[in-house]
């Protein structure tokens, strides 16, 4: 994989700028930027350069249709904001484009093409689609991680047509998750949470062989509160895992690495009742687990503190009502703490997680934060990203 970075002559060139600007929107405002602080760098690196900028994006899933709510204008603007450059969208469909002087009268100007999944070509990654795109540009940059997973035409199609480069932000995700998962300095500790064991069950299989310790927190452990023996009350949980848990808990037996899961909890009646803390033996038939205990978060601390690598995915608790976010809060401050002494080496990743840190306000005090969903756990599988494999 070449780096844009270390490319020299850009000057005029046309760059195609895959860039993941997928960020949430409600009525035309960004409510989180995040992912579009992250690829300014690769921005004012081609700006400082004198590139062209074209950039292709989608946001949503308009599945091949023009979606009038999923135009890339709100993005826009904010881009536009943020470089103190004009930045303009296309709206003519990429396909009546015939070649890339189409974009000499915009040469003082950042282009956007408009929703690159209003055509039906990009998700079927089609052949004629992405070798049209291709011929709208003289260099490719995918700066798009967490669109990496995705084999469509303008991830995994277009580079085989043109000199193709990772992007910066790109560089930064693929280097954090290299020394998460193959240049690791142990102790190493996992803390994994969300609602659905089964969508993380490879992730934890890949893991279990590299990771001293692997925490489970979330709706997921009450699977595993409950496959130990113990009442959940009306707790959330998947249904028929007990099998999906008994495979983790031998493979983990057989590889030397400790499954922890809660001691005790923070229970309610319902999501907006009052807090109390249980022992696991005391949860009531009406109660629901809606955060980890004092003695848990105590436990996993002192894990924390004797760790040299975390990685951390998914939130402890129903987080969105504060009542039940002391245990997420706890694991990051503790994360943070021995960041700052350079004792650990931390990665966390996943919406809610980064949406947690972004409330807090913390976000910058991790060694890394992915802005990735299905592509940091994909990654974390061990499966080969497409859009890496069309860059190598
Ligand atoms: C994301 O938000 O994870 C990426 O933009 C990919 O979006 P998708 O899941 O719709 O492919």
């Amino acid at each position: 994989m070449r780096s844009i970075i270390n490319e020299k002559n850009l000057n005029n060139k046309k760059i195609l700028l895959r860039l993941d600007l997928n960020v949430p929107l409600e009525k035309d405002k960004i409510t989180d930027t995040t992912r579009i602080d992250k690829i300014l760098p690769t921005l004012n690196f081609l700006i400082k350069e004198k590139a062209q900028i074209i950039i292709l994006s989608h946001i949503g899933r308009p599945k091949g249709k023009t979606v009038k709510e999923l135009s890339l204008q709100p993005i826009t603007k904010e881009l536009e904001n943020k470089l103190k450059k004009k930045v303009k969208l296309i709206h003519k469909n990429i396909k009546e484009i015939k070649n890339k002087s189409f974009f000499d009268r915009y040469d003082q100007e950042i282009l956007i093409l408009e929703n690159i999944r209003f055509y039906s070509e990009e998700e079927e990654n089609d052949y004629e689609f992405a070798k049209h795109i291709s011929k709208l540009g003289d260099i490719y940059v995918n700066d798009a991680f967490s669109c990496s997973h995705r084999a469509h035409a303008s991830i995994y199609k277009l580079p085989k047509f043109l000199p193709s480069f990772s992007g910066l932000q790109l560089d930064l995700e693929v280097d954090a998750l290299n020394k998460i998962t193959s240049e690791i300095t142990r102790p190493t500790t996992c803390i994994i949470g969300g609602s659905k064991i089964s969508t993380k069950i490879n992730v934890i299989k890949n893991l279990i062989p590299k990771f001293d310790n692997i925490i489970i927190v979330g709706g997921m452990a009450n699977n595993f509160i409950e496959f130990y023996g113990n009442s959940i009350g009306k707790s959330i949980k998947e249904k028929n895992c007990d099998k999906i848990v008994g495979e983790i808990v031998s493979l983990s037996k057989k590889e030397k690495c400790k499954i922890i899961y809660p001691e005790d909890v923070i229970i309610s009646k319902n999501l907006n009742g009052s807090p109390q803390n249980k022992e696991l033996s005391e949860i009531l038939y009406d109660e629901m687990i809606l955060d980890i205990g004092p003695k848990t978060i105590e436990k996993i601390a002192k894990i924390i503190d004797n760790s040299k690598t975390i990685l951390w995915n998914g939130p402890a608790g129903y987080f969105e009502n504060p009542n039940f976010a002391n245990g997420s809060i706890q694991i990051a401050k503790k994360i943070i703490e021995n960041n700052k002494t350079n004792k650990i080496f931390s990665v966390v990743g996943g919406g809610d997680t980064v949406s947690l840190l972004t409330n807090m306000n913390v976000i910058n005090n991790f060694n890394f934060v992915s802005t990735a969903g299905g592509a940091f756990l994909e990654y974390l599988e061990g499966k080969n990203l497409p859009g890496i494999t069309a860059l190598n």
